[in-house]
C-alpha cells in the first residue's frame, strides 16, 4: 500500500473543513487533517509534514496569508492551495505571488478541487526533483554471473519489504546502483529517493542537512531550512558512506531511526516522518564496532537485512559484458584488440566497476584507430599482470583522504620497483622515465631499496 498523501484543510467554517475532509477521504489515497484557525494550522504544521494545505484566506486573528508565509518559510515543499470567496479572488491572486500554488473559489466544485490537489501533488514531486536533483536515470545493473545474480535477486526480493537495508562493498562495486534498485522495486517508488553522502560533510552540517535547521540556530543559518529527512518523507533515504558518520552524530541518527522523530537544529518541536532507510558503506562495520568507532545499536538498526556486493575480481566472467556495455555507450566503431582484452581480464581492478568504466572511457578517447590497444589502457596494467606481489592496489581513498601528488608518486614508484624485484632498469622502462630520473626520485623520496647496487644498472 503506497503512502497516503497528507492534506491539511484550514477554514474557520467547520462545515467546509468537514466537507472537504469527507470528500477527499472517500478516495483511498488521501489522509486529511483539519484546523479551524490559523494558529491550529501552524501547530499541526510544526509537528507533521503535509503534502498539500488547503487554506482559507479570511480567518480571525491569524489569517491565511500569515499561515502561507509560515509554510513557505518552514515547510517549503508543502504545496498551498488557497480557498477563497468569489469576491476575494484578487487577494487569492496575490497569494500566488507569495508562493501559493493555486486557488479555488468557494463554493467549489469537487472535481475542480480534486484536480487542483492532484496537480499540486505533481508539482511537489517536480519541485523536489529539481531542488534536490537526486533522482538519476534508472541505471542498468550489468552482470550475469552467479555471485552477482544472487545479490540482484536478493535485492529485488527484499525491496518490497519495508526493512532497512545495509549495502556493504568495496569502492566502485555499485552500492549506489543497488540502493536505487531497492527503491525502484519498492512500494515507495513514486516517492522521493534522497541520497545523503555522510562522509562529505562535517558533523554540524550533516545534522542540519539531515534534519534541517531553524533560522538563526547557527551563524550561517540565514534561512529556515527543511531537512532531507522531510524531503524524503514517504520515500527512501539513502545514507551513503554511513560508516563515516562521527560518533557524536550517531546517537541522533539512532534516535531518528528508532522513532521516525527528529528535531531541526535549533528547533523546539519534534516532527515525524516516514522514511525507509537504505545505507551503504565500504567499511567493515563489524570491525568499526570492535574499534569503538561505530555504535553497535546503530549497526543493528541499519542492518536489518544486508547486501554484500562482490569485488569485480570475484566476477571476472562479467568483464566482457561490462566492457561491451561501456564501449557501446561511447562508440559505435571501436573495439578492443585481443591483447588489450587479455590485459583487462588479468588485472585485479582495485577500483572495481567504476575503474573499468573509466579505463574504457579513457581508452575510447585515447585510441587513434578503431582497434583499442594495450597502450590505450591508462591504468598501469604491467604492475598487476601475473603478479600477486604487486596487487596491493594503489589506494583509491575517499576525497578527503586523497594524497599529495608527491606521496602518490612515491607509493607508485615503490610498487613498480617491488613488481620488478627492485630492478631499476625495468622499472624505469615501465614508468617511462630514464634510470637516472628514477634514481633521483628514489633518493628524493628516500625509498628504501634493498638491492640498490644490483648489477642490472
Ligand atoms: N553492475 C554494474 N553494472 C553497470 N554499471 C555499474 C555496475 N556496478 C557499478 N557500475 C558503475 O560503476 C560506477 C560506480 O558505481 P556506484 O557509484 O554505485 O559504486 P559505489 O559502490 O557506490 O562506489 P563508492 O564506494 O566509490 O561510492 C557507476 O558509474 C556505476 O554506474
Ligand atoms: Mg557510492
Amino acid at each position: 500500500m503506497p503512502k497516503k498523501h497528507r492534506v491539511l484543510v484550514v477554514d474557520d467554517e467547520e462545515s467546509i473543513t468537514y466537507l472537504v475532509k469527507t470528500e477527499l477521504e472517500d478516495l483511498p489515497e488521501f489522509e486529511v487533517d483539519t484546523a479551524l484557525s490559523g494558529s491550529d494550522a501552524i501547530n499541526l504544521i510544526q509537528s507533521k509534514v503535509y503534502d498539500v494545505v488547503l487554506l482559507d484566506v479570511k480567518m480571525p486573528r491569524i489569517g491565511g496569508v500569515e499561515v502561507l508565509k509560515y509554510i513557505k518559510e518552514h515547510a517549503p515543499t508543502t504545496q498551498v492551495i488557497i480557498l477563497t470567496n468569489v469576491v476575494d479572488v484578487k487577494t487569492a491572486i496575490e497569494t500566488t505571488k507569495l508562493g501559493a500554488y493555486d486557488y479555488v473559489s468557494k463554493p467549489y466544485e469537487t472535481a475542480e478541487l480534486l484536480a487542483t490537489v492532484r496537480r499540486a501533488l505533481e508539482h511537489k514531486t517536480l519541485v523536489i526533483d529539481k531542488e534536490v536533483n537526486q533522482l538519476g536515470r534508472p541505471d542498468e545493473l550489468i552482470g550475469e554471473c552467479r555471485v552477482f545474480k544472487d545479490v540482484v535477486n536478493k535485492a529485488m526480493k527484499l525491496a518490497s519489504s519495508e526493512a532497512f537495508v545495509l549495502i556493504q562493498g568495496a569502492s566502485g562495486t555499485g552500492k549506489e546502483l543497488f540502493a536505487r534498485l531497492v527503491h525502484q522495486h519498492s512500494t515507495r517508488k513514486d516517492q522521493p529517493f534522497i541520497a545523503v553522502n555522510c562522509a562529505a560533510m562535517p558533523d554540524q552540517l550533516l545534522e542540519s542537512e539531515l534534519f534541517g535547521h531553524e533560522k538563526g540556530s547557527f551563524t550561517s543559518a540565514i534561512k529556515t531550512k527543511q531537512g532531507l529527512v522531510e524531503v524524503a518523507d514517504g520515500g527512501t533515504l539513502f545514507l551513503d558512506e554511513v560508516g563515516d558518520i562521527s560518533i557524536t552524530t550517531q546517537p541522533k541518527l539512532l534516535r531518528f531511526l528508532e522513532t521516525g522523530e527528529f528535531r531541526r537544529v535549533g528547533g523546539t518541536s519534534s516532527r515525524t516522518v516516514d522514511v525507509r532507510v537504505v545505507s551503504a558503506t565500504n567499511k567493515n562495520l563489524q570491525e568499526e564496532v570492535k574499534a569503538s568507532r561505530f555504535r553497535e545499536d546503530l549497526l543493528y538498526r541499519l542492518n536489518v537485512v544486508s547486501l554484500r556486493l562482490p569485488d569485480l575480481k570475484e566476477r571476472k566472467e562479467d568483464i566482457p559484458l561490462l566492457v561491451e556495455n561501456f564501449l557501446s555507450r561511447k562508440t559505435k566503431t571501436k573495439h578492443l584488440s585481443p591483447e588489450a582484452f587479455q590485459v583487462l581480464m588479468s588485472y585485479d581492478w582495485p577500483g572495481n566497476v567504476r575503474e573499468l568504466e573509466h579505463v574504457i572511457e579513457g581508452a575510447v578517447a585515447l585510441s587513434h584507430s578503431d582497434s583499442i590497444e594495450t597502450k590505450d589502457l591508462w591504468m598501469n596494467v604491467a604492475l598487476n599482470v601475473q603478479s600477486s606481489a604487486a596487487s596491493t592496489p594503489l589506494p583509491l581513498p575517499a576525497a578527503e583522504k586523497l594524497m599529495k601528488i608527491d606521496e602518490l608518486e612515491k607509493v607508485y614508484i615503490e610498487q613498480a620497483l617491488k613488481h620488478h624485484r627492485w630492478n631499476r632498469v625495468k622499472t624505469a622502462a615501465t614508468l617511462g622515465i630514464t634510470p637516472k630520473t628514477l634514481y633521483l626520485k628514489i633518493k628524493r623520496y628516500k625509498i628504501q631499496v634493498p638491492t640498490m647496487d644490483s648489477p642490472d644498472e
